[in-house]
Parts: structure tokens; C-alpha cells; sequence
């Protein structure tokens, strides 16, 4: 491992220095097609969570190269693209040019600044929980708070470790690399208790957690009217 795991913006700027670097750290594949379908696969799993509506303004912590916005821009009103790296935003920018409603936002690596309080609608995060550090995962989960209004809703995901698919991810990192040698953003993956603390801790209410295809945990929740 030469870099420090938790130094997130060091990791993500050297993994997309080029596109195909890029996409292949996104997703593992570098078709185009293939992304978008991914992205509308996406956007099925927010629908049935905490919803789409028009007047929504979206955003997305670790957004890469704009997959799920460029899919998910069109039904919301604005979306909010946010991520560590500026070669994926540079990127992504160029991937959604020319659509109107969409914002690229480079942030630290532990918080949402310069998002304002109770200015945002939905806050998610998809395949990034597995990268970080798990304080760092409930730092962002206590900023959707700050950043998300009254009544907001927030969701995450993860490769869920108690699923047969995901102690196999688990098995695999841990046999492949000895321990100074595991990448540094080697995926781990969460539980449904981990996820659910952390959206229960940060005082979100109507918390929900489950699994799906044997290998994702999933957690939304909604911000408190008051
Ligand atoms: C596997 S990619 C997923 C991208 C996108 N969510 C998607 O599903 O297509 C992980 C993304 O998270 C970003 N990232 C990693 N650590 C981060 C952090 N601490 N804060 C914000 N973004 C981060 C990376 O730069 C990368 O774009």
C-alpha cells in the first residue's frame, strides 16, 4: 500500500488520471452503454427508496465520473454531483456537458463544504461507502443532516459482508494481498446493524435497512420535520 488509505483525495486523483482509469475504478468496465444502463439501474433502487419528484434537488456524495446524474438529471430538478477527486469531476463535466441542470461541487474527503444548511432534498451515496474509512462514512451521514431540509430524505449502500457474495469480497481481499500491500481503497464492506447505527445516531427517523441480490445492504431514512 503507498498511499494512506484515508488520504482519499491523493488515492482518487492517481486511480482517474486518465478515462478508461476512471471508469474502470467506477465500475470495472469502460462501455459506455453499460454505464448508462447501470445508471438507470440506479436510479430504480432510488425510486423505490426515498423516491424521484421533479422538484427534488438532488445530490451525490462521490459522484465519479457522473454516472447515476447522468440519468437521474433529467426527472430532478437540479442534481448535485460532489467528489474528492478533481480528474473524476473533470471528467464528469465532460460527460455531462450540456445539461442544464446539473452542478459539480470538489469537496475534502470528510465533509459537504460549501453546501449550505437545509438546501438539499435527497442525499446519496452509492458505491463509495465501501472506500471509506467507517468514521468517515458517518461524518458524511451526520453532513446529509446538516445539508439536507426539514423532511429530506438520505440513502447509502454497501456490499453487505453477512451476504454469502459479500464474505466472498471479504475472503478475496483478505487472502489476495498481504497486509502491507492492500490497495488503499481496497473495497470493505458494512453490515445492516453498522448502516442502521449510523443513520439512527445521526437522528434520522423512518431508518429502513435491507438487503438485496444477496450481496448490497441498503439504508434510507428521512430527516425530522423539527
Ligand atoms: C467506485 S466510484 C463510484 C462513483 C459513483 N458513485 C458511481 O456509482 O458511479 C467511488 C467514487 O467515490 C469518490 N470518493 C472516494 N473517497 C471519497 C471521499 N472521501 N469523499 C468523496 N468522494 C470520494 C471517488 O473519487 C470515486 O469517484
Amino acid at each position: 500500500m503507498s498511499q494512506l488509505r484515508g488520504d482519499y483525495k491523493t488515492v482518487w486523483n492517481s486511480l482517474s488520471g486518465s478515462k478508461e482509469d476512471a471508469y474502470r475504478h467506477v465500475s470495472g468496465y469502460t462501455d459506455e452503454d453499460r454505464f448508462h444502463l447501470d445508471g438507470e439501474d440506479t436510479v430504480d433502487i432510488l425510486r423505490e427508496t426515498v423516491g424521484v419528484r421533479p422538484d427534488d434537488v438532488y445530490l451525490e456524495i462521490g459522484c465519479g465520473v457522473g454516472r447515476v446524474g447522468r440519468v437521474l438529471s433529467s426527472f430532478v430538478k437540479e442534481w448535485i454531483g460532489c467528489d474528492v477527486s478533481a480528474n473524476m469531476l473533470r471528467l464528469a463535466g465532460r460527460r455531462l456537458l450540456g445539461l442544464p441542470n446539473i452542478r459539480l461541487q470538489e469537496i475534502s474527503g470528510y465533509d459537504l463544504h460549501p453546501i449550505p444548511d437545509a438546501s438539499v432534498d435527497v442525499v446519496y451515496a452509492t458505491v463509495v461507502f465501501m472506500h471509506l474509512e467507517e468514521w468517515d462514512r458517518y461524518n458524511y451521514v451526520l453532513e446529509a443532516m446538516r445539508v439536507l431540509k426539514p423532511g429530506g430524505r438520505f440513502y447509502c449502500d454497501n456490499v453487505d459482508l453477512a451476504s454469502p457474495a459479500g464474505w466472498a469480497v471479504f475472503e478475496e481481499s483478505r487472502s489476495q494481498f498481504k497486509p502491507s500491500q492492500r490497495p488503499s481503497q481496497i473495497s470493505k464492506c458494512s453490515t445492516k446493524p453498522e448502516i442502521e447505527a449510523y443513520l439512527t445516531h445521526a437522528g434520522f427517523t423512518d431508518v429502513r435497512v435491507a438487503g438485496r441480490l444477496d450481496f448490497w445492504v441498503y439504508g434510507w431514512a428521512t430527516k425530522p420535520m423539527a
